[in-house]
């Protein structure tokens, strides 16, 4: 063991293709399903909304699906990101367990989603698309959209939670920066946006309902692609880059991680940091693999696996997920980008199928484990990451408490630059862990749609 901190991959090893989880699982994802007919969709029902690459990414079974080289060329921007080992805060813990991050916040947006909007922006220009329109929660997606729509020439429109287009005036000084146009959801653009306001004209917002306004526009404007941040099969897929990087350099490390860990929101950077080392562990690989969620929206802990719109306003195909239920209102705290009723599909199943652990913890305590990571790395981890970082802790304390070393990866997936509001209220002690409301949770999970 050397006293190395960083560890860095030069550009050469980008990866040249992601990993395709769907060509290992021991037993095959279930298919979306038209939510009129009952039957699994085909490409022609995603046309209206996505590309055709990225619909053939989405259903494809191939291992490796090459990085186009205008991507790769982007991705060196900030790719190979470092994978450091928290030596400070080991320290500072007392604990015998080696802890190794991987900091996806060096992008220039500030988290991992521009690993996936790059390749989005791409695949549409490539396709002759004009415009892009989507959602943002905490303004991290929207703002790499953003960045990757000025790249590539693209129009963006962005529909913001509002809770958090409130809470982050920044982010969307962001996107504008970049040339996108950023709107508080619910709004009175779309119908779905007019729905909710007919109900609840004070409502937060939510990603449900920003995704059916995102849709809607997109599906009704023949100029207009929708781009989704997370959630679906083709965005975990180009997430995959951050963990095939830190299986190189857990390597140059020396180290094999005992515990993978990542947050999930829809469960985009847990599946880039951890579907190749699901993959190694198909193959004997001794590693657990935890996702860690907000306890006040509980998906994959307290979710039931099911069939479930993507969203609010019942726009999208079904999918089978871990799902709060697509009506269910989560409270809103400030990991906005961890407010969804959903998983990802691919997620949910392999929890299902036994290959990951889920874990959830309230947001007080993700603050606290934030500012002792920040006060002996130096990082400021954005609220989302936080839950990766106090399940990390968690892990070292086990470790201490055993008297045992443990090596322990987690994905930092963001900073917290623009989130300092959430920080400054944690530290003034505004900060309450608001519980979900179980009646209103009981009634949206009674209202998930009946699949023969
Ligand atoms: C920094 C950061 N981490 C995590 C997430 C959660 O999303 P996902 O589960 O898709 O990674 C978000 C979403 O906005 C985010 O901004």
């Amino acid at each position: 063991m050397t006293d190395q901190t960083k560890f860095l991959l030069p550009e050469d090893k980008l990866p040249k293709a992601w990993y395709n989880l769907a060509a290992d699982l021991p037993v095959a994802l279930p298919p979306p399903l038209h939510p009129g007919t009952g039957q699994p969709i085909g490409p022609d029902d995603l046309a209206p909304i996505f590309p055709m690459a990225v619909i053939a990414q989405e259903v494809s079974t191939e291992r490796w699906i090459d990085i186009p080289e205008p991507v790769r060329d982007v991705y060196r921007l900030w790719r190979p990101s470092p994978l450091i080992r928290a030596r400070r805060l080991e320290k500072a813990l007392g604990t015998p367990a080696r802890i190794y991050f991987k900091y996806e916040g060096v992008s220039p947006a500030g988290s991992h989603k521009p690993n996936t909007s790059v390749p989005q922006a791409f695949y549409n220009q490539q396709e002759g698309v004009k415009r892009l329109s989507t959602e943002t929660g905490a303004g991290q997606w929207g703002s790499s959209l953003a960045f990757a729509g000025s790249l590539f020439g693209l129009e963006v429109e962005v529909f913001m939670v509002r809770i958090s287009y409130n809470q982050k005036p920044y982010r969307r000084a962001l996107m504008e920066t970049y040339g996108a146009t950023c709107i508080p959801s619910p709004s009175p653009l779309t119908a779905a946006g007019r729905a909710v306001l007919a109900k609840d004209p004070d409502s937060n917002g939510s990603l449900g309902i920003a995704i059916s306004e995102a849709v809607e526009i997109a599906a009704s404007r023949d100029d207009t692609k929708y781009a989704l941040g997370s959630v679906l099969n083709h965005v975990c897929l180009h997430q995959t880059v951050i963990g095939e990087e830190a299986l190189a350099q857990m390597e140059m490390a020396g180290a094999t991680p005992d515990v993978v860990i990542a947050c999930t929101g829809g469960g985009s950077n847990f599946a880039g940091l951890a579907f190749p080392y699901i993959r190694e562990k198909l193959k004997g690989m001794n590693v657990r693999v935890v996702a860690v969620e907000p306890t006040s929206c509980p998906t994959l802990t307290k979710g039931r696996y099911a069939y479930d719109f993507g969203d609010t306003g019942h726009l999208t195909p079904l999918v089978k997920m871990h799902t709060l239920g697509s009506t269910f209102m989560p409270p809103g705290t400030h990991s906005g980008g961890l407010r969804y009723h959903g998983m990802a599909p691919m997620v949910s199943h392999v929890a299902e199928l036994g290959l990951i652990e889920a874990t959830a913890y309230p947001q007080t305590e993700c603050f606290a484990a934030a500012l002792a990571f920040a006060r002996a790395e130096g990082i400021v981890p954005a609220p989302e990451s936080s839950h990766a970082v106090k399940a990390a802790i968690v892990e070292a304390e086990a470790a201490k408490a055993e008297g045992k070393a443990r090596t322990i990866l987690f994905n930092l997936s963001g900073h917290g630059h623009f989130d300092m509001q959430s920080y400054t209220d944690y530290l003034a002690g505004k900060l309450k862990d608001p519980d979900y409301d179980q009646v209103a949770l009981d009634r949206a999970l009674a209202e998930l749609p009946a699949v023969g």
